[in-house]
Protein backbone atom coordinates (compact mmCIF):
# COMPACT_ATOMS: atom_id res chain seq x y z
CA UNK A 1 0.00 0.00 0.00
CA UNK A 2 1.30 3.38 -0.81
CA UNK A 3 2.30 4.76 3.06
CA UNK A 4 4.08 7.48 1.42
CA UNK A 5 2.10 8.63 -1.25
CA UNK A 6 4.30 11.76 -2.65
CA UNK A 7 8.02 11.98 -1.41
CA UNK A 8 9.39 14.63 0.43
CA UNK A 9 11.28 16.19 -2.56
CA UNK A 10 8.11 16.19 -4.81
CA UNK A 11 6.07 18.01 -2.20
CA UNK A 12 8.51 20.52 -1.88
CA UNK A 13 9.03 21.16 -5.56
CA UNK A 14 5.41 21.55 -5.59
CA UNK A 15 5.07 23.64 -2.69
CA UNK A 16 7.86 26.41 -4.14
CA UNK A 17 5.30 26.40 -7.38
CA UNK A 18 2.14 26.86 -5.97
CA UNK A 19 2.69 28.88 -2.34
CA UNK A 20 1.20 27.54 0.79
CA UNK A 21 -0.61 26.33 2.13
CA UNK A 22 -1.07 23.14 -0.18
CA UNK A 23 -3.17 20.02 -0.34
CA UNK A 24 -1.48 17.27 -2.36
CA UNK A 25 -3.17 14.46 -3.54
CA UNK A 26 -1.89 11.01 -4.90
CA UNK A 27 -3.46 9.53 -7.82
CA UNK A 28 -2.26 6.17 -7.39
CA UNK A 29 -2.64 6.14 -4.02
CA UNK A 30 -6.21 6.60 -4.37
CA UNK A 31 -6.32 4.15 -6.82
CA UNK A 32 -4.26 1.52 -5.07
CA UNK A 33 -6.72 2.08 -1.92
CA UNK A 34 -9.49 1.78 -3.74
CA UNK A 35 -8.96 -1.68 -5.62
CA UNK A 36 -7.60 -2.92 -2.60
CA UNK A 37 -11.09 -2.11 -0.79
CA UNK A 38 -13.01 -3.58 -3.54
CA UNK A 39 -11.19 -6.56 -3.82
CA UNK A 40 -11.48 -7.26 -0.34
CA UNK A 41 -14.70 -8.37 -1.23
CA UNK A 42 -13.53 -10.83 -3.60
CA UNK A 43 -16.53 -12.16 -5.48
CA UNK A 44 -19.38 -11.03 -3.05
CA UNK A 45 -21.90 -8.87 -4.62
CA UNK A 46 -21.08 -5.22 -3.76
CA UNK A 47 -20.55 -1.92 -4.61
CA UNK A 48 -18.43 0.76 -3.17
CA UNK A 49 -19.93 4.17 -3.07
CA UNK A 50 -17.54 6.17 -2.18
CA UNK A 51 -18.70 8.86 0.96
CA UNK A 52 -18.29 12.24 -1.12
CA UNK A 53 -17.61 14.06 2.69
CA UNK A 54 -14.54 12.84 3.29
CA UNK A 55 -13.52 14.57 0.14
CA UNK A 56 -15.60 16.11 -2.86
CA UNK A 57 -13.20 18.16 -4.93
CA UNK A 58 -13.99 17.57 -8.45
CA UNK A 59 -10.98 15.68 -9.39
CA UNK A 60 -11.24 13.09 -7.07
CA UNK A 61 -14.42 12.12 -7.62
CA UNK A 62 -14.23 11.89 -11.35
CA UNK A 63 -10.85 9.71 -10.25
CA UNK A 64 -13.30 7.85 -7.85
CA UNK A 65 -15.73 7.28 -10.78
CA UNK A 66 -13.50 6.29 -13.43
CA UNK A 67 -12.51 3.78 -10.88
CA UNK A 68 -15.82 2.10 -11.03
CA UNK A 69 -17.05 4.14 -7.70
CA UNK A 70 -20.46 4.90 -6.57
CA UNK A 71 -20.66 7.85 -4.21
CA UNK A 72 -22.60 8.33 -0.94
CA UNK A 73 -23.77 11.78 -0.72
CA UNK A 74 -25.07 13.69 2.51
CA UNK A 75 -26.47 16.74 0.78
CA UNK A 76 -27.90 18.69 -2.26
CA UNK A 77 -24.55 20.06 -2.69
CA UNK A 78 -22.40 17.10 -2.89
CA UNK A 79 -25.36 15.21 -5.05
CA UNK A 80 -24.44 18.63 -7.66
CA UNK A 81 -21.04 17.52 -7.31
CA UNK A 82 -21.61 13.84 -8.13
CA UNK A 83 -23.72 14.83 -11.02
CA UNK A 84 -20.99 17.12 -12.02
CA UNK A 85 -18.05 14.80 -11.76
CA UNK A 86 -19.87 12.64 -14.22
CA UNK A 87 -21.87 10.26 -11.99
CA UNK A 88 -25.31 9.33 -12.75
CA UNK A 89 -28.20 8.85 -10.69
CA UNK A 90 -27.55 5.16 -10.29
CA UNK A 91 -24.27 6.02 -8.86
CA UNK A 92 -25.37 7.83 -5.95
CA UNK A 93 -27.04 7.14 -2.64
CA UNK A 94 -28.51 9.99 -0.48
CA UNK A 95 -27.54 9.81 2.92
CA UNK A 96 -28.20 12.56 5.86
CA UNK A 97 -29.89 12.98 9.12
CA UNK A 98 -31.25 16.23 8.06
CA UNK A 99 -32.76 16.55 4.76
CA UNK A 100 -34.56 19.87 3.38
CA UNK A 101 -37.52 19.69 1.22
CA UNK A 102 -35.45 20.75 -1.48
CA UNK A 103 -32.37 18.21 -1.41
CA UNK A 104 -35.58 15.52 -1.25
CA UNK A 105 -37.05 16.60 -4.35
CA UNK A 106 -33.79 16.82 -5.96
CA UNK A 107 -32.69 12.89 -4.98
CA UNK A 108 -36.64 11.86 -5.73
CA UNK A 109 -36.46 13.89 -9.35
CA UNK A 110 -33.58 12.68 -10.63
CA UNK A 111 -33.86 9.33 -9.14
CA UNK A 112 -30.33 8.26 -7.24
CA UNK A 113 -30.28 5.03 -6.27
CA UNK A 114 -31.35 4.91 -2.91
CA UNK A 115 -32.27 7.46 -0.21
CA UNK A 116 -31.08 6.47 3.08
CA UNK A 117 -33.74 7.39 4.91
CA UNK A 118 -33.82 8.62 8.87
CA UNK A 119 -37.49 8.60 10.11
CA UNK A 120 -40.90 7.37 9.48
CA UNK A 121 -41.13 11.37 8.82
CA UNK A 122 -38.77 11.42 6.11
CA UNK A 123 -40.08 8.17 4.18
CA UNK A 124 -43.20 9.93 4.11
CA UNK A 125 -42.25 12.64 2.83
CA UNK A 126 -40.60 11.01 0.47
CA UNK A 127 -43.42 9.12 -0.58
CA UNK A 128 -45.84 12.79 -1.07
CA UNK A 129 -43.05 14.01 -3.44
CA UNK A 130 -42.70 11.22 -5.47
CA UNK A 131 -46.25 10.38 -5.84
CA UNK A 132 -47.02 14.01 -6.98
CA UNK A 133 -44.36 13.35 -9.64
CA UNK A 134 -45.88 9.78 -10.31
CA UNK A 135 -42.22 8.32 -9.33
CA UNK A 136 -41.52 5.88 -6.66
CA UNK A 137 -38.14 6.19 -4.68
CA UNK A 138 -35.97 3.40 -3.62
CA UNK A 139 -35.65 3.91 0.09
CA UNK A 140 -33.54 1.81 2.51
CA UNK A 141 -33.94 2.23 6.19
CA UNK A 142 -31.01 3.69 8.48
CA UNK A 143 -31.09 1.36 11.94
CA UNK A 144 -29.54 2.89 14.67
CA UNK A 145 -27.90 -0.43 16.36
CA UNK A 146 -26.94 0.99 19.50
CA UNK A 147 -23.03 -0.18 19.11
CA UNK A 148 -20.44 1.01 20.61
CA UNK A 149 -18.67 2.20 17.89
CA UNK A 150 -14.95 2.61 20.13
CA UNK A 151 -13.77 6.15 18.30
CA UNK A 152 -13.84 9.57 19.05
CA UNK A 153 -17.46 10.38 20.55
CA UNK A 154 -17.77 13.26 18.09
CA UNK A 155 -17.58 10.56 15.30
CA UNK A 156 -19.88 8.09 17.14
CA UNK A 157 -22.62 7.36 15.26
CA UNK A 158 -24.39 4.12 16.18
CA UNK A 159 -24.82 4.57 20.01
CA UNK A 160 -28.74 4.95 21.35
CA UNK A 161 -29.12 8.39 22.01
CA UNK A 162 -27.32 9.25 18.89
CA UNK A 163 -29.19 11.16 16.21
CA UNK A 164 -29.22 8.97 13.80
CA UNK A 165 -31.39 6.26 12.35
CA UNK A 166 -34.65 4.53 13.61
CA UNK A 167 -33.50 2.48 16.91
CA UNK A 168 -33.42 -1.27 16.18
CA UNK A 169 -36.74 -1.81 17.82
CA UNK A 170 -38.43 0.30 16.27
CA UNK A 171 -37.00 -0.47 12.69
CA UNK A 172 -39.58 -3.71 11.68
CA UNK A 173 -42.32 -1.77 12.03
CA UNK A 174 -41.07 1.71 10.39
CA UNK A 175 -40.47 -0.88 7.32
CA UNK A 176 -43.70 -2.72 7.55
CA UNK A 177 -45.28 1.17 7.55
CA UNK A 178 -42.98 2.05 4.38
CA UNK A 179 -44.37 -0.94 2.51
CA UNK A 180 -47.77 0.29 2.65
CA UNK A 181 -46.66 3.46 0.43
CA UNK A 182 -47.24 3.70 -3.27
CA UNK A 183 -44.35 6.04 -3.84
CA UNK A 184 -41.16 4.32 -1.78
CA UNK A 185 -39.77 1.15 -2.85
CA UNK A 186 -38.05 0.12 0.18
CA UNK A 187 -35.18 -1.84 -0.83
CA UNK A 188 -32.33 -1.95 1.86
CA UNK A 189 -31.31 -1.37 5.11
CA UNK A 190 -28.58 1.11 5.98
CA UNK A 191 -26.33 1.33 9.10
CA UNK A 192 -23.42 3.62 10.23
CA UNK A 193 -22.00 3.06 13.22
CA UNK A 194 -18.98 5.56 13.51
CA UNK A 195 -15.46 6.83 11.54
CA UNK A 196 -12.05 5.88 11.94
CA UNK A 197 -12.93 2.41 13.53
CA UNK A 198 -10.17 0.87 15.10
CA UNK A 199 -11.38 -3.07 14.00
CA UNK A 200 -14.05 -4.31 12.38
CA UNK A 201 -15.65 -5.61 15.48
CA UNK A 202 -18.45 -2.35 16.11
CA UNK A 203 -19.56 -3.42 12.62
CA UNK A 204 -19.54 -7.12 13.20
CA UNK A 205 -21.61 -6.56 16.57
CA UNK A 206 -24.10 -3.89 14.55
CA UNK A 207 -24.47 -6.33 11.27
CA UNK A 208 -25.85 -9.14 13.91
CA UNK A 209 -29.24 -7.47 15.11
CA UNK A 210 -29.88 -6.38 11.44
CA UNK A 211 -29.22 -9.18 9.30
CA UNK A 212 -31.57 -10.70 11.59
CA UNK A 213 -33.96 -7.73 11.22
CA UNK A 214 -33.15 -8.43 7.42
CA UNK A 215 -33.85 -11.97 7.69
CA UNK A 216 -37.00 -11.07 9.65
CA UNK A 217 -38.72 -8.87 7.21
CA UNK A 218 -37.99 -11.57 4.39
CA UNK A 219 -39.82 -13.51 5.56
CA UNK A 220 -42.45 -11.09 5.48
CA UNK A 221 -42.16 -10.90 2.47
CA UNK A 222 -40.33 -8.02 1.81
CA UNK A 223 -38.49 -7.42 -0.89
CA UNK A 224 -35.24 -6.16 0.50
CA UNK A 225 -32.22 -6.16 -2.22
CA UNK A 226 -29.30 -4.59 -0.46
CA UNK A 227 -27.79 -4.05 2.99
CA UNK A 228 -25.58 -0.80 3.30
CA UNK A 229 -22.86 -1.20 5.51
CA UNK A 230 -21.73 2.47 6.03
CA UNK A 231 -18.53 2.97 5.71
CA UNK A 232 -16.25 3.90 8.98
CA UNK A 233 -12.58 1.42 8.39
CA UNK A 234 -10.07 3.35 10.15
CA UNK A 235 -6.19 4.62 8.88
CA UNK A 236 -3.33 5.13 10.62
CA UNK A 237 -2.55 8.21 11.55
CA UNK A 238 0.42 7.61 14.10
CA UNK A 239 2.42 4.98 11.76
CA UNK A 240 1.18 1.71 13.90
CA UNK A 241 -0.82 -0.69 12.27
CA UNK A 242 -3.86 -0.02 10.37
CA UNK A 243 -6.44 -1.93 10.79
CA UNK A 244 -7.32 -4.49 7.81
CA UNK A 245 -9.51 -4.05 4.88
CA UNK A 246 -9.59 -7.37 4.61
CA UNK A 247 -10.22 -8.59 8.23
CA UNK A 248 -13.33 -5.98 7.51
CA UNK A 249 -14.80 -7.02 4.45
CA UNK A 250 -14.97 -10.85 5.71
CA UNK A 251 -16.73 -8.93 8.97
CA UNK A 252 -19.15 -7.67 6.60
CA UNK A 253 -19.27 -10.66 4.29
CA UNK A 254 -19.89 -13.01 7.36
CA UNK A 255 -22.64 -11.04 8.02
CA UNK A 256 -24.57 -10.52 5.33
CA UNK A 257 -24.10 -13.67 3.40
CA UNK A 258 -26.81 -15.65 5.04
CA UNK A 259 -29.58 -12.86 4.06
CA UNK A 260 -28.33 -13.40 0.03
CA UNK A 261 -28.78 -9.67 0.04
CA UNK A 262 -26.25 -7.09 -2.01
CA UNK A 263 -23.32 -4.94 0.32
CA UNK A 264 -23.40 -1.51 -0.08
CA UNK A 265 -20.36 0.35 1.56
CA UNK A 266 -19.49 3.97 1.62
CA UNK A 267 -15.42 4.02 3.02
CA UNK A 268 -14.75 7.84 2.67
CA UNK A 269 -11.30 8.05 4.83
CA UNK A 270 -10.01 4.98 3.81
CA UNK A 271 -9.71 5.53 0.03
CA UNK A 272 -8.36 9.30 0.61
CA UNK A 273 -6.94 9.66 3.76
CA UNK A 274 -3.57 8.58 3.55
CA UNK A 275 -3.35 9.97 -0.40
CA UNK A 276 -3.22 13.32 0.72
CA UNK A 277 -0.81 15.51 2.59
CA UNK A 278 -0.84 19.30 3.89
CA UNK A 279 1.97 21.05 3.05
CA UNK A 280 2.65 24.18 5.23
CA UNK A 281 5.44 27.07 5.77
CA UNK A 282 6.96 27.84 8.71
CA UNK A 283 6.51 31.35 9.35
CA UNK A 284 7.95 32.35 13.00
CA UNK A 285 9.67 30.12 15.58
CA UNK A 286 10.01 31.01 19.10
CA UNK A 287 11.42 29.90 22.56
CA UNK A 288 8.39 28.10 24.48
CA UNK A 289 8.16 28.74 28.01
CA UNK A 290 9.32 25.59 30.21
CA UNK A 291 11.97 24.52 27.03
CA UNK A 292 11.65 23.49 23.45
CA UNK A 293 10.22 25.89 20.67
CA UNK A 294 7.03 26.27 19.21
CA UNK A 295 7.26 26.46 15.01
CA UNK A 296 4.04 28.39 13.89
CA UNK A 297 2.97 27.17 10.25
CA UNK A 298 1.42 29.17 7.67
CA UNK A 299 -1.64 26.90 7.72
CA UNK A 300 -4.23 25.95 10.42
CA UNK A 301 -7.65 24.90 12.20
CA UNK A 302 -8.82 27.07 8.97
CA UNK A 303 -7.41 24.50 6.44
CA UNK A 304 -7.23 21.31 8.81
CA UNK A 305 -9.83 21.93 11.34
CA UNK A 306 -9.42 17.71 12.88
CA UNK A 307 -6.60 18.33 15.45
CA UNK A 308 -8.49 21.13 16.67
CA UNK A 309 -11.73 19.63 16.70
CA UNK A 310 -11.38 16.01 17.65
CA UNK A 311 -7.07 16.56 19.35
CA UNK A 312 -6.55 14.62 15.90
CA UNK A 313 -2.93 13.13 15.42
CA UNK A 314 -1.03 14.05 12.54
CA UNK A 315 2.21 13.05 11.54
CA UNK A 316 4.70 16.28 11.22
CA UNK A 317 7.51 15.95 8.58
CA UNK A 318 9.81 19.03 7.70
CA UNK A 319 10.62 18.17 4.25
CA UNK A 320 13.95 19.36 4.39
CA UNK A 321 15.23 18.83 7.27
CA UNK A 322 18.26 20.77 8.79
CA UNK A 323 20.92 18.58 10.46
CA UNK A 324 20.31 20.18 14.02
CA UNK A 325 19.53 17.85 17.41
CA UNK A 326 15.79 17.21 17.34
CA UNK A 327 14.21 19.11 19.68
CA UNK A 328 10.60 19.20 21.36
CA UNK A 329 8.23 21.75 19.15
CA UNK A 330 4.85 22.46 19.61
CA UNK A 331 3.56 23.08 15.74
CA UNK A 332 1.04 25.63 15.77
CA UNK A 333 -1.20 27.21 13.19
CA UNK A 334 -1.57 30.92 12.88
CA UNK A 335 -5.43 30.90 14.17
CA UNK A 336 -6.31 32.94 17.27
CA UNK A 337 -7.26 30.14 19.27
CA UNK A 338 -5.11 28.26 21.96
CA UNK A 339 -6.33 24.97 20.06
CA UNK A 340 -5.43 25.66 16.77
CA UNK A 341 -2.10 23.11 17.26
CA UNK A 342 -1.39 20.33 14.81
CA UNK A 343 1.34 18.54 17.43
CA UNK A 344 2.69 19.09 20.86
CA UNK A 345 6.01 18.62 21.51
CA UNK A 346 6.78 16.64 18.22
CA UNK A 347 10.55 16.07 18.21
CA UNK A 348 12.44 17.74 15.09
CA UNK A 349 15.39 19.92 14.13
CA UNK A 350 14.17 23.16 14.55
CA UNK A 351 12.99 24.31 11.35
CA UNK A 352 13.80 27.90 9.66
CA UNK A 353 11.26 30.34 8.37
CA UNK A 354 10.72 29.51 5.27
CA UNK A 355 10.92 26.06 5.88
CA UNK A 356 8.01 23.42 4.67
CA UNK A 357 6.12 21.31 7.00
CA UNK A 358 4.33 17.64 5.71
CA UNK A 359 0.81 16.99 7.80
CA UNK A 360 0.33 13.44 6.49
CA UNK A 361 -2.48 12.03 5.98
CA UNK A 362 -4.61 14.91 5.11
CA UNK A 363 -6.35 13.61 2.70
CA UNK A 364 -9.95 13.07 4.04
CA UNK A 365 -12.11 15.80 6.35
CA UNK A 366 -8.84 17.62 5.45
CA UNK A 367 -9.79 20.50 2.47
CA UNK A 368 -13.75 19.94 2.82
CA UNK A 369 -13.46 21.48 6.36
CA UNK A 370 -11.40 24.45 5.97
CA UNK A 371 -12.49 27.74 6.14
CA UNK A 372 -12.39 31.57 5.72
CA UNK A 373 -11.64 31.71 9.49
CA UNK A 374 -9.84 34.56 10.38
CA UNK A 375 -10.09 35.33 6.46
CA UNK A 376 -7.86 32.90 5.11
CA UNK A 377 -8.84 32.05 1.63
CA UNK A 378 -9.17 28.39 0.80
CA UNK A 379 -5.82 26.93 0.16
CA UNK A 380 -5.07 25.44 -3.29
CA UNK A 381 -5.11 21.59 -4.27
CA UNK A 382 -2.83 19.50 -6.49
CA UNK A 383 -3.23 16.02 -7.66
CA UNK A 384 -0.23 14.05 -8.65
CA UNK A 385 -0.95 11.95 -11.27
CA UNK A 386 1.32 9.53 -13.30
CA UNK A 387 4.53 11.53 -13.90
CA UNK A 388 2.92 15.24 -13.60
CA UNK A 389 1.14 17.42 -11.50
CA UNK A 390 -1.95 19.72 -11.52
CA UNK A 391 -3.54 22.11 -9.74
CA UNK A 392 -7.22 20.95 -9.04
CA UNK A 393 -8.66 23.83 -7.37
CA UNK A 394 -6.78 26.92 -7.40
CA UNK A 395 -6.15 28.88 -4.34
CA UNK A 396 -8.89 30.97 -3.46
CA UNK A 397 -8.30 34.62 -3.47
CA UNK A 398 -9.25 37.68 -1.35
CA UNK A 399 -12.14 39.32 -4.15
CA UNK A 400 -13.62 35.07 -4.52
CA UNK A 401 -13.89 35.14 -0.68
CA UNK A 402 -15.52 38.83 -0.56
CA UNK A 403 -17.38 38.50 -3.68
CA UNK A 404 -20.41 37.30 -2.39
CA UNK A 405 -20.68 40.61 0.04
CA UNK A 406 -22.13 43.42 0.01
C1 LIG B 1 -23.43 7.58 6.72
C2 LIG B 1 -21.98 7.65 6.52
N1 LIG B 1 -21.42 6.90 5.56
C3 LIG B 1 -20.09 6.93 5.33
C4 LIG B 1 -19.26 7.74 6.07
C5 LIG B 1 -17.80 7.73 5.77
O1 LIG B 1 -17.08 7.32 6.86
P1 LIG B 1 -15.53 7.09 6.74
O2 LIG B 1 -14.93 8.28 6.12
O3 LIG B 1 -15.10 6.88 8.14
O4 LIG B 1 -15.34 5.85 5.91
C6 LIG B 1 -19.79 8.55 7.08
C7 LIG B 1 -18.93 9.40 7.89
O5 LIG B 1 -19.13 9.69 9.01
C8 LIG B 1 -21.20 8.51 7.31
O6 LIG B 1 -21.76 9.27 8.25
Amino acid sequence: MADQPAAPSLLARIARRTGTPVYVYSAAAIAERYAAFTAAFGGYPHRVHYALKANSTLAVVRLVRALGGGVDANSGGEIDVALRAGCEPRDIVFTGVGKTPAELEQAVGIGVHVINAESLGEIERIDRLARASGRRAAVALRVNPDVAAGTHPHIATGGRTHKFGVPLGAAADTCRRALALDGVRLCGLHVHVGSQLGSSEPIREALGPITALAADLAREGCPLQHLDVGGGLGISYDGSDAPSVTEYARAVIDAVRPTGLRVIAEPGRWIVGPAGTLVASVVDVKDRAGGGRFVVLDAGMSELLRPALYGAFHRLEPLEPGPGTPVACDVVGPICETSDVFGAERLMPVPAVGDFIAIRDAGAYGAVMASNYNRHPLPAEVLIDGDGWRVIRRRQTVDDMVGLES
